[in-house]
């Protein structure tokens, strides 16, 4: 693998995920693969999982770790070709990427969609800038459109956690009082659709996904209906797509409850605001998979990594 951009560069999802769970058992058996390897973890935005995590499945092959929270560190980075850089940005991408691909074997980004103009959030310019500057594998730690990594430690909890052949996966939007992005949604929709499921999306009208995304998935705007005979309630709130950015409600029925997850398994990215998302009862009862979450993304991310070393 050059570089884990989408959940697509993952390659065979269902060995990848075995691989993963086998990882697990002995996390420490390819520690020699990333000897004098060294990744760099770039931030544009806030995390604690992604952070931590990407760093110990690191530390776990051997590598050695920079991190740097570019956001608030860096200098502002310009995009554009061609642009007369008498303004605040002191820094362009060109000189940025290849600086960067000269101190470390791999980097990493997070750079969150500003919400502002879709356009610009799906011409993806950090993620994009670095993969085209660079001249080292370039991993997506959550860029404006994606989140591989999250979705990836997903599909090894839906793996792990899962009973049967063809479970029912249910993704269902949740009120939260800020705009939040699309890129954990759009990244879950993209994986599931390479497993074998019956998956059904539900939210409420005015909260479509990039209907590119969701090609070909079921959508219900009956929540109910659409929880019927679930064995995984993933919850996640994102803004509006069409309405871009926009917080069209916080409407608290939406609110994932005890009654509602019935005998499913919830799950969450995390990050989540109790009692706006989900109830306390759901994330405290043996029926939430949020920390199987977060500890599978030390082993998504090693699998990403493990699999960037083999090609280096
Ligand atoms: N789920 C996730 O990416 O968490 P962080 O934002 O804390 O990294």
């Amino acid at each position: 693998m050059k570089h884990y951009l989408t959940i697509n560069d993952i390659g065979n999802l269902k060995d990848s995920v075995s691989e993963a769970i086998e990882l697990k058992k002995n996390p420490t058996q390819f520690k020699s693969l990333g000897k004098d390897k060294t990744l760099c973890l770039l931030f544009f935005n806030n995390s604690l999982r992604t952070r931590l995590s990407t760093q110990k499945a690191a530390i776990n092959l051997g590598m050695d770790v920079m991190v740097m929270n570019f956001g608030s560190e860096g200098w502002q980075l310009e995009f554009e070709d061609g642009t007369v850089m008498d303004q605040g940005k002191a820094e362009h991408i060109k000189e940025a990427a290849q600086v960067v691909s000269q101190y470390c074997d791999i980097v990493a980004i997070r750079a969150f969609a500003g919400l502002m103009d879709k356009a610009q959030d799906e011409a993806e310019v950090v993620l994009n800038g670095f993969t085209k500057y660079a001249d080292i594998p370039v991993v997506n730690m959550e860029s404006s459109v994606g989140h591989p990594m999250q979705a990836l430690a997903d599909a090894i909890t839906l793996a792990e956690f899962g009973t049967k052949a063809k479970p029912k996966v249910v993704l269902s939007w949740a009120p939260h009082p800020r705009a939040l992005p699309h890129a954990v949604a759009n990244s879950f929709v993209e994986m599931m659709k390479l497993q074998e499921a019956e998956f059904v999306i539900t939210h409420p009208e005015g909260y479509e996904l990039n209907p590119e995304v969701t090609q070909g998935c079921s959508i219900e705007h009956d929540q109910e209906k659409a929880l019927e005979n679930a064995d995984f309630v993933y919850v996640k709130n994102w803004s509006s797509y069409t309405d871009y950015g926009s917080v069209l409600n916080l409407d608290s029925s939406w609110l994932m409850t005890q009654g509602k997850l019935g005998d499913a398994k919830f799950m969450h990215c995390l990050p989540v605001r109790r009692n706006v998302v989900v109830e306390d009862a759901v994330l405290d009862s043996d029926q939430s998979l949020v920390i199987e979450q977060a500890n599978n993304r030390t082993f998504s991310a090693q699998i990403v990594l493990k699999k960037i070393l083999e090609n280096l």
